[in-house]
């Protein structure tokens, strides 16, 4: 079975839940404390062995390849100043994988974001991480992505990754139906893009981590679009389930909906309490801000 050493990451949306700094900002850039949620999904993928990633990108998301390139007048002014921790942080970033940029013409949704990758993937099977969706695991945990691969090593079949979610969030992920044919793997038979609560078929949604193969572009190809006009990924994957051929991978991790105003927030404050650095002075501030919270 060939390894899993590329990674898709689509980035051509338009961020519209976080405007107005999604103006002129792209929401990938969005810090997540001192980082941006993109560089996230790229050491997640680094992590767990990737080599090669291809961001696809469009119209205005120029500062993502900027992010991950040399950078001279800043790097010789931090060697002049002798602030040798924060040059090694920099130069850090020039480094982290090899990074491939491709445009998607017209942003018309996830499996069309897909299709950009095709030449890049070529024949070998691939990861793909949704920039929205942060996993943090700690450092006995393996990575949210490795996973996956994990699974598809194992069972040779494409690897979608669930969680449980309550009844209320049901409606903003695709929803599996599947037996659970060994600890936390699931054989989905039946995947459905965001359901009503009534037409559910379980509690588990997916999350935006994805092993496929190169027959999925073929079979994007061959899907029809919804009424709305674009051709659903989940409609793709629901082929592979028909053939018996896709793994639901209920993943260790806390994981965060960056692309949602309170959890971004949330994921802010989480990550700042577990950074040696802040750590002591934030949870002082939260502490303090809570005791007045309550006098209210
Ligand atoms: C996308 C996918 C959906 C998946 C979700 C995971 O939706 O279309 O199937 O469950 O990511 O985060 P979006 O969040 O882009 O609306």
């Amino acid at each position: 079975m060939k390894k899993v050493r590329k990674a898709v990451i689509p980035a051509a949306g338009f961020g519209t839940r976080f405007l107005p700094v999604t103006k002129s900002v792209c929401k990938e850039m969005l810090p997540i404390v001192d980082k941006p949620t993109l560089l996230y999904i790229i050491e997640e993928a680094v992590a767990s062995g990737i080599e090669d990633i291809l961001v696809v990108t469009g119209r205005n998301k120029k500062i993502l390849e900027d992010f991950f390139d040399y950078t001279p007048e800043l790097d010789a002014l931090l060697e002049n100043d002798g602030k040798r921790e924060l040059l090694e942080i920099s130069k850090k970033m020039e480094n982290l994988a090899n990074l491939y940029f491709v445009r998607q013409k017209h942003p018309v949704g996830f499996a069309d974001a897909v299709m950009n990758a095709k030449a890049f993937t070529g024949d070998e099977p691939f990861a793909i991480l949704l920039g929205d969706d942060v996993i943090y695991t700690d450092k006995d945990t393996v990575p949210g992505i490795q996973q996956l691969i994990d699974c598809y090593y194992d069972t040779g079949k494409p690897t979608v990754a669930v969680m449980e979610v309550a009844d209320s969030d049901v409606p903003k992920y695709a929803n599996i139906k599947g037996e659970e044919i060994s600890k936390n793997r699931y054989a989905i038979e039946k995947i459905v893009e965001k359901p009503s609560i009534q037409n559910k078929f379980t509690n588990n949604a997916v999350i935006g981590r994805y092993v496929v193969e190169r027959d999925i572009y073929d079979i994007i190809r061959n899907t029809k679009p919804s009424p709305k006009g674009e051709v659903y990924f989940t409609d793709a994957l629901q082929t592979l389930a028909s053939e018996n051929r896709l793994i639901g991978c209920k993943f260790e991790g806390k994981r965060y909906d960056a692309g949602n105003k309170l959890e971004f927030l949330q994921a802010n404050v989480e990550y700042a309490l577990r950074d040696p650095e802040l750590s002591d002075g934030f949870k002082e501030y939260i502490l303090k801000l809570s005791e007045l919270l309550k006098q209210k």
